[in-house]
């Protein structure tokens, strides 16, 4: 039996809500496996910004950096929207990012047999997708410098960032999606805007020549608004896709669509070395967020990447797996997976979901 050091951040939002639904699955399904989890609740984002003043505390920069993993929920909400940009709670979780280099963000989108009719497109079209986002997640637009607000020769106030990659930085994004899709479909397409902008076309060199490396991965390449396009009108193209980081953000959100909610979307987002995070792709819902209306399997199921990746334990991931599966299986769907009138389903809250998912843990 091993203990494993967990840095838990529950953030903002439905946040504290769905974490305690993970670590309580992960302590369950840990029990029954012979694993320990040692679990170090840390501040992040606005909670953070209101207890501290900042959005990412040095102290959780250090917990998380002496962790064997980081389970994240998610940051943000509507109090903390009219802050300076460099003061919001977003600026916490792409600190942590950057601070534990954790530069591959992997997305899987998956579409459950169950919930083929839940999404709003055709159950013809999403049944069967699997696909792997690799997002690229401490460079590009994010945090490329110069980034500011200042005025312009005619005087007119303007905002301005900058998309910038080094071929290193792209190098060893593109790495980790040829090995991903080596261990899959062994197809990759990678999605830029190199029609355009010239930091998409060093990508795209990078990537062919990171290709060659790879003679078993049939590469091809897609500018992100066709890509974004074909995403909807034929998702099983697709098996990984790999992207900067903004892109790769938007087209996630996009992919959660064929799986029918964002609330089923888990990432894993790694260095290759040290503690990863583990997070939703979704944010902190600040519309639905303390009525127990929140989908806690994306939390859930970040929680079985992080057993499967930083942890090695693969046991206590096909547990949790296995017990969302059985929910749904059990019909239990909350209100962003509902659907009237198909048969053996029923609308249920956060907390009903809970105790069903550690009943089949
Ligand atoms: P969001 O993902 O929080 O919500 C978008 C929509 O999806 C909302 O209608 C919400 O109710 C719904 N939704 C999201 N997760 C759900 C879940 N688990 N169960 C049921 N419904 C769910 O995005 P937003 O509204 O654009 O952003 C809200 C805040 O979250 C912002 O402050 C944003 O910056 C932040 N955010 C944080 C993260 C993160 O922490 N990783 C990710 C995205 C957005
Ligand atoms: C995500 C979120 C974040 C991002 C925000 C909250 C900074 O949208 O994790 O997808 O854009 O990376
Ligand atoms: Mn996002």
């Amino acid at each position: 039996c091993k203990v494993h050091k967990i840095c838990v951040l529950p953030g903002d939002g439905i946040g504290p809500e769905i974490m305690k639904v993970a670590t309580q699955a992960l302590t369950v399904a840990g029990s029954k496996e012979g694993e320990q989890f040692e679990y170090k609740e840390c501040l992040i984002g606005g909670a953070a910004i209101d207890a501290t003043g900042k959005p990412l505390p040095d102290e959780t920069l250090a917990v998380a950096k002496e962790s064997n993993a980081v389970l994240l929920a998610a940051i943000g909400g509507y109090k903390w929207d009219t802050l300076p940009s460099a003061q919001r709670p977003e600026r916490g979780l792409l600190a942590i990012r950057a601070g534990l280099n954790a530069f591959a963000n992997l997305r899987p989108a998956i579409v459950p047999r169950q919930l083929a009719d839940a999404s709003p497109l055709k159950r013809e079209l999403v049944e069967g997708v699997d696909i792997l986002i690799v997002r690229e997640l401490v460079g590009g637009i994010y945090f490329g410098q110069p980034r500011g607000f200042g005025v312009n020769e005619k005087g007119d106030r303007i905002g301005y960032s900058t998309d910038v990659y080094s071929e290193p930085e792209i190098e060893r994004i593109s790495r980790v999606a040829f090995e991903a899709a080596r261990k899959r479909g062994k197809r990759l397409c990678s999605v830029d805007k190199s029609n355009v902008l010239e930091v998409s076309q060093l990508w795209k060199e990078v990537v062919i020549r990171v290709g060659k490396d790879y003679p078993d991965v049939e590469l091809t390449h897609m500018y992100i608004d066709n890509a974004a396009m074909q995403l909807i009108r034929n998702p099983k193209y697709f098996d990984v896709v790999v992207t900067s980081n903004l892109f790769g953000d938007i087209l996630s959100d996009e992919a959660s669509m064929l799986a029918g909610s964002l609330g089923l979307l888990p990432s894993a987002s790694i260095s290759g070395s040290g503690p990863g995070i583990y997070e939703p792709v979704h944010g902190s819902a600040p519309d639905i967020a303390g009525k127990d209306l929140a989908n806690p399997l994306a939390m859930v199921l970040s929680a079985a990447m992080m057993c499967r990746y930083d942890l090695a334990i693969p046991n206590v991931a096909d547990r949790l797996e296995s017990a969302v599966n059985a929910v749904l299986d059990a019909g239990l769907r909350t209100g962003d997976i509902y659907k009237e009138g198909v048969a053996g389903t029923r609308l249920v809250k956060c907390s009903e979901m809970s105790a069903e998912l550690m009943k089949h843990i």
